[in-house]
């Protein structure tokens, strides 16, 4: 039996405008059947302001992808944690390996901006994962465990709870390669260990731990059956209401059948 509500989140990254979002989003909700599972769609800023209108009266959740610590002030081109909160989004990505890799984040910024996430009660989904380089070296476990040991800094106890993790393997990410069942579960349970470590076995036990990368419809039943894969992270898949829906129905029927 599934011990954790599967949370599937679509991750649009660098993709869809108002017109296509409001689109995408009223096919996704004409096909979504079953409603036992939580899931949120992660868009571009420009689109969160039309899609509050299209999920009216649904339970998808809204999140962005990125956010700045500060509450205000000269950073060109940011937008601050207090202003996702003001228009009422619910989560946000952080630490997405493309950020980190393309935008110089850092662990120091990932931890900055889960903290400040946290106080204005936003919930962080905090990535971490290893590069295919990395893996092959078998350094994977110390990647893991720097990069979420050092996201977590000063959170606390209450506060970890509102916190996903979403493990990413970079080598799985957007190269149709994904990581086995096997795989991804080991890591998603080293994840779980982490926290236990941290926090207690009672906050590990109930922590949403995801994977990502190149999730779709065909691999994301084996994905999401395995005890400590709590959900998905989807780029791609997300982007397309057939491939999304899909999962989300799936994800659902693990849910129910179990
Ligand atoms: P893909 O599903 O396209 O591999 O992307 C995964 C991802 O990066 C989600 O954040």
């Amino acid at each position: 039996m599934k011990k954790r509500t599967i949370v599937i989140a679509g991750n649009w990254k660098m993709n869809n405008g108002p017109k296509e979002a409001e689109m995408l989003t009223k096919e996704i909700i004409s096909k979504i059947k079953n409603k036992n599972i939580k899931y949120i769609l992660c868009v571009p800023f420009i689109d969160i302001d039309i899609m509050y209108k299209a999920i009216n009266g649904t339970n998808i959740k809204l999140g962005a992808q990125n956010c700045h610590w500060e509450k205000s002030g000269a950073f060109t081109g940011e937008i601050s944690v207090d202003m996702l909160k003001n228009i009422g989004i619910e989560y946000v990505i952080i630490g997405h390996s493309e950020r980190r890799q393309y935008f110089n984040e850092t662990d120091e910024s990932v931890n900055k901006k889960i903290i400040s996430a946290l106080n204005q009660g936003i919930n962080p989904i905090l990535c971490v994962g290893e590069t295919l380089k990395e893996r092959e070296a078998d350094k994977t476990n110390d990647v893991i465990y720097n990069q979420v040991t050092k996201a977590l800094e000063n959170v606390d106890k209450e506060s970890i709870k509102n916190v996903i993790i979403a493990y990413e393997p970079i080598w799985a990410i957007g190269t149709g390669k994904t990581a086995t069942p096997m795989q991804a579960n080991e890591i998603c349970k080293y994840i779980r260990d982490i926290v236990k470590k941290l926090y207690g076995e009672n906050i590990s036990d109930n922590i949403i731990i995801q994977y990502g990368g190149s999730m779709n419809p065909s691999n994301a039943e084996k994905l999401l059956s395995q005890d400590d894969i709590d959900g998905g992270l989807i780029g791609g898949a997300s982007l397309k209401a057939d491939d999304f829906t899909k999962i989300i129905n799936i994800a659902d029927n693990i849910t129910r059948n179990e």
